[in-house]
């Protein structure tokens, strides 16, 4: 396991025109000049930290492309830190803009500055909110009579915000909201899959993790039960947080059935 990088090595076309950038900005400490055996000048700069940043000077520095999700660098921070640093770059003049606004998951600030060159960094904190179990206010849910959902159909509920699945072995009903950050997903049927387009999550058709990122767990569940008259009911007002899939959490097309799967916790 890692705890962190070291050091970060930016080209940039003009030391004397980025270092302004990297200390006044960005608030880096400048540590020298020329320390390091690179082929151009170079200046040493210190995060807070204690991680690194060498900027070195180049003839020319491949512009990334603005307004768009390619290579960046991100720098985390906490939410106190995030409105200080706001209030600084704002003073100072520099234009804050964040590219991807209609993309952020709840909780989630994000300002995207520019160094001299056209490096994107993103500043990035994240609030209570992105972590917080939601709970619709709509309470129960009536989805219609359980014999009107196919075997295989996902249905997406606007209000209490879930899918409501029938599976072969009877219905689930899944939270819309990530379990990663709060983003909100997505039904993608051609991949069979949901999908979270904040930061990429994937979840399987029982909700179940399978992306890259390491701790993101199940998605939540609503419990589902069965009225006598044969209609499928879920209760938005109950958040289901579980560790892995199992049968028990379907809850079978029969009338009367209802949701009393073990191993899970209730909020
Ligand atoms: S909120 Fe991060 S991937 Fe969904």
């Amino acid at each position: 396991m890692l705890d962190g990088f070291s050091h970060l090595v930016v080209q940039v076309t003009d030391l004397e025109r980025s270092e302004p950038f990297y200390t006044e900005v960005l608030g880096l400490d400048p540590v020298g000049r020329n320390l390091v055996e690179e082929e151009g000048p170079n200046s040493l700069l210190k995060m807070n930290t204690g991680q690194m940043v060498l900027l070195v000077q180049v003839p020319n520095v491949e512009p990334f492309r603005p307004n768009s999700g390619s290579i960046h660098h991100a720098w985390l921070l906490t939410v106190e830190q995030y409105k200080r640093a706001q209030e600084r770059l704002k003073a100072i003049g520099v234009n804050i803009e964040d590219s991807r606004e209609a993309f952020r998951a709840l909780g989630e600030r994000s300002m995207d500055v520019y160094d001299p060159d056209g490096h994107r960094y993103q500043v990035q904190a994240y609030g209570p909110e992105a972590y917080q179990i939601i709970k619709s206010s709509v309470g129960k849910v009536t989805c219609g009579k359980a014999e009107e959902f196919e075997v295989g159909s996902v249905t997406p509920f606007n209000q209490g915000m879930f899918f409501l699945l029938r599976l072969q072995e009877g219905f689930l009903a899944l939270s819309r909201w990530c379990s990663h950050k709060n983003g909100q997903i997505n039904w993608e049927r051609e991949h069979w899959r949901f999908y979270c387009p904040f930061h990429g999550a994937t979840y399987n058709r029982k909700g179940e993790f399978i992306g890259h990122m390491s701790d993101v767990g199940p998605l939540r569940l609503h419990p589902v039960s069965i009225t006598e008259d044969g209609n499928v009911v879920v209760d938005t007002s109950v958040v289901i947080i579980r560790r892995s899939y199992n049968l028990d959490q379907i809850v079978p097309a029969i009338c009367g059935a209802e949701f009393c799967a073990a191993g899970v916790e209730r909020a």
